[in-house]
Parts: C-alpha cells; sequence; structure tokens
C-alpha cells in the first residue's frame, strides 16, 4: 500500500465502498482505436494499486471481448474489485454504427448468463442497464432485473442514460444503486432531472466519459483527422470539422486553471466532475477510461485537486459553448427524452 491511494464513495445505499474514481475499460477492446493489451493489462494492476477497485465494462464493447479481456485480472483479484457491466445493446459487426436495445426479460436472462461466462464469476456486482428500449416499461425491465439479485446473479442495480422520471420509476420497482450517464465540463444536461432524483433517491451518480472521451485533455483537437477510421468519436457531432474547431478553444478556460495548480488540463476536467459531489450533494464516482498506466496515475491524482470557487466560476460558461451534441440521435440518451 502506498500512500498514493485514493478516497472512497459509497456505492448506492448501503453499498459496498469502492475508489472514488472508478476505471472505465471500454476503449481496452472497443471503439477507440488500436490496444496495446500488454499496457493495458499493465493499467488494470496499476489501478488497484492506486485504490481504484470499480471497473467499468459492458457486453457490447467488442462484442463480449471487453469482458473476455477483463476475466483474467478479475479473476486475480476477485475480493478486491466490484464489477460492473451492462445489458441491452447489441452492435451487429458487419453494421457498427447501429444499435439494437432490448430490455425484456428472455434478451435480460440470457445476457446475464453470457456476461457471467465470460467474465467467469459466479455473480455481478453492479449490473447495468446500458440503454432504455422504450417499448418496454421501465418498470417490467427492473422487474426482471431485480429476480437476478433474488437468485443471486447479481449484486446491485444500476441504470445508463435514463431521464429522472425513470429513475423515479424503477427505484419504485427495486433499488437502484448507480446511475451512469455522460457528465463532464461539455455535457452537463443531466444536471436538470437526473441528479436531483439520484440525490433524492440516494443514488451514486457513475459520469462516463469525464474527459469528453479525450477531447477535453487535448490528446486529439479532430476526430477526422487526428483519429483512426473506425474510431467511434468520428460518429460524434461535436468533434468534427468546424464544431472541433471552436470546441479546442474552449480549452484555454481549463488552461487557465490548470496553469495555477500545476495540472493538467484533463486532471482539471477531472477534478470539476469530482467536485460535483459536493455541488450536488450527492456520492459522485466517474470512470475516466485509459489504456496507459502513466494515464491512470495522472487521473487519480485528480482526486486531489481542491478547486476553488472562483476556479469553479471560470469553468461554469463552458458547457453552454459546446458547438455539437454528445451524440448524433439525442434520442438515444436521457437528454432526447427528459
Ligand atoms: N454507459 C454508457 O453509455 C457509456 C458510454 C461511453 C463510455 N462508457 C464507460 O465510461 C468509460 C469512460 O468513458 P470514455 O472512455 O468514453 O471517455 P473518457 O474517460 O472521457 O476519455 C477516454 C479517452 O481519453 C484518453 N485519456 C484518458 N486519460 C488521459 C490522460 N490523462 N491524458 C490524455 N488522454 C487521456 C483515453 O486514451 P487512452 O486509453 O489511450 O489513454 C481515451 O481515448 C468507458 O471506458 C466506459 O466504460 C459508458
Amino acid at each position: 500500500m502506498t500512500d498514493s491511494r485514493i478516497a472512497k464513495a459509497p456505492l448506492g445505499t448501503g453499498g459496498p465502498e469502492v475508489g472514488v474514481q472508478g476505471l472505465g475499460c471500454m476503449g481496452m477492446s472497443f471503439a477507440y482505436g488500436p490496444t496495446d493489451a500488454q499496457e493495458a493489462r499493465a493499467t488494470l494492476e496499476r489501478a488497484l494499486e492506486l485504490g481504484v477497485t470499480h471497473y467499468d465494462t459492458a457486453d457490447a464493447y467488442g462484442q463480449g471481448e471487453n469482458e473476455r479481456f477483463l476475466a483474467p485480472f478479475f479473476a486475480a483479484h476477485r475480493d478486491e474489485v466490484v464489477i460492473a457491466t451492462k445489458f441491452a445493446m447489441t452492435i451487429p459487426p458487419d453494421e457498427p454504427t447501429r444499435r439494437i436495445i432490448r430490455n425484456d426479460g428472455p434478451y435480460i436472462r440470457q445476457a446475464v448468463e453470457a456476461s457471467l461466462k465470460r467474465l467467469d464469476v459466479d455473480v455481478i456486482d453492479l449490473y447495468y442497464m446500458h440503454r432504455r428500449d422504450l417499448d418496454i416499461p421501465i418498470e417490467e425491465t427492473v422487474g426482471v432485473m431485480a429476480e437476478l439479485v433474488r437468485e443471486g446473479k447479481v449484486k446491485q442495480l444500476g441504470l445508463s442514460e435514463v431521464t429522472g422520471g425513470e429513475l423515479r420509476a424503477a427505484h419504485t420497482v427495486h433499488p437502484i444503486a448507480a446511475v451512469q450517464s455522460e457528465w463532464s465540463l461539455f455535457s452537463r444536461d443531466i444536471e436538470a432531472g437526473v441528479v436531483p432524483a439520484a440525490r433524492e433517491l440516494g443514488v451514486t451518480l457513475v459520469p462516463y466519459s469525464p474527459l469528453g472521451r479525450g477531447f477535453l485533455t487535448g490528446s486529439f483537437t479532430d476526430a477526422d483527422k487526428d483519429l483512426t477510421a473506425g474510431d467511434f468519436r468520428r460518429q460524434q457531432p461535436r468533434y468534427k470539422g468546424d464544431n472541433a474547431a471552436r470546441n479546442a478553444a474552449l480549452l484555454d478556460s481549463i488552461r487557465t486553471v490548470a496553469e495555477a495548480h500545476g495540472a493538467s488540463v484533463g486532471q482539471i476536467a477531472l477534478a470539476w466532475v469530482h467536485r460535483q459531489a459536493a455541488v450536488h450533494g450527492l456520492p459522485v464516482v466517474p470512470i475516466p477510461g485509459t489504456r496507459r498506466r502513466t494515464r491512470v496515475e495522472e487521473n487519480t491524482a485528480a482526486t486531489r485537486i481542491a478547486l476553488t470557487a472562483s476556479d469553479l466560476a471560470a469553468l461554469e460558461p463552458i458547457a453552454a459553448k459546446v458547438a455539437g451534441t454528445r451524440y448524433a440521435d439525442m434520442t438515444f440518451v436521457s437528454a432526447g427524452r427528459e
């Protein structure tokens, strides 16, 4: 143990304490171009040394490949880690931009068995519905998820990209431990409905893409020019062309705050997300994704940056100025239904 271990936060009311920053593992197998598997495995180990105990995956990431990739790490550290995975989304291999969403009972039951097998575990610690199938009432979906808890296949339930109203309806059926939605200096739509509902119900907020998929670190400035052909970010309007150029200019005010703290731009973006726990009065456990040891060190160190009131004031106007939406089809996420 070193004194560089991060602080902890609860995952849902009465749930386990996890490191206040988790690790998003999606990019290790999916969406963000080629991966150095050896470095990714070393990143998982380094994260654990730093106190990261909550690891996020989904069955959709690489058609199960991400869950399979993580299985040996989980097997080596089963008692130290909280494993979060998700069901609901299939991406046909020959149509990588298409998403098939299912929330019905028979689908959930086959999905959970497949994830348990790929992860090679007896129980999933946190099981999320990844996306809403609007043809199925959320109460029905959560009813099936609650059966999985009673059967011992799953410990806690989570929902991704639900509205505040959907979260409230779901919570009447079974306690929801976590909502995972996009939340960052560039994406603040969940503050209107989802965050207040989560606070009221004792639900932990798990912000995904807290680094704006890397854009908020300055590691790329135009998806079409800087990223490889199949990279998912090339489908997202805000990271392309004129939008990307305008959005890159928004990093200047983050850079000013970063210089004052002797920190990187990405660290300030993460420190801002961590600070939202105090601002909104609920546990916030972001899951920045990285495949590199040096970056997990940098990202976890951001948990120790204390932003001042004047830093927060300087960062406040950014989100309203972002050009382009976070998804091409916003009905795919909660903001399109809120
Ligand atoms: N529920 C959902 O619908 C949903 C959607 C998207 C993502 N997620 C989950 O959330 C996790 C995180 O989101 P995300 O990966 O989309 O976005 P993110 O965490 O905002 O950014 C990840 C990107 O930033 C780069 N990066 C990370 N740390 C960096 C640093 N210190 N300096 C420079 N670049 C850095 C990573 O590259 P390297 O890997 O090369 O370091 C990667 O390209 C995912 O892994 C996934 O588990 C969930």
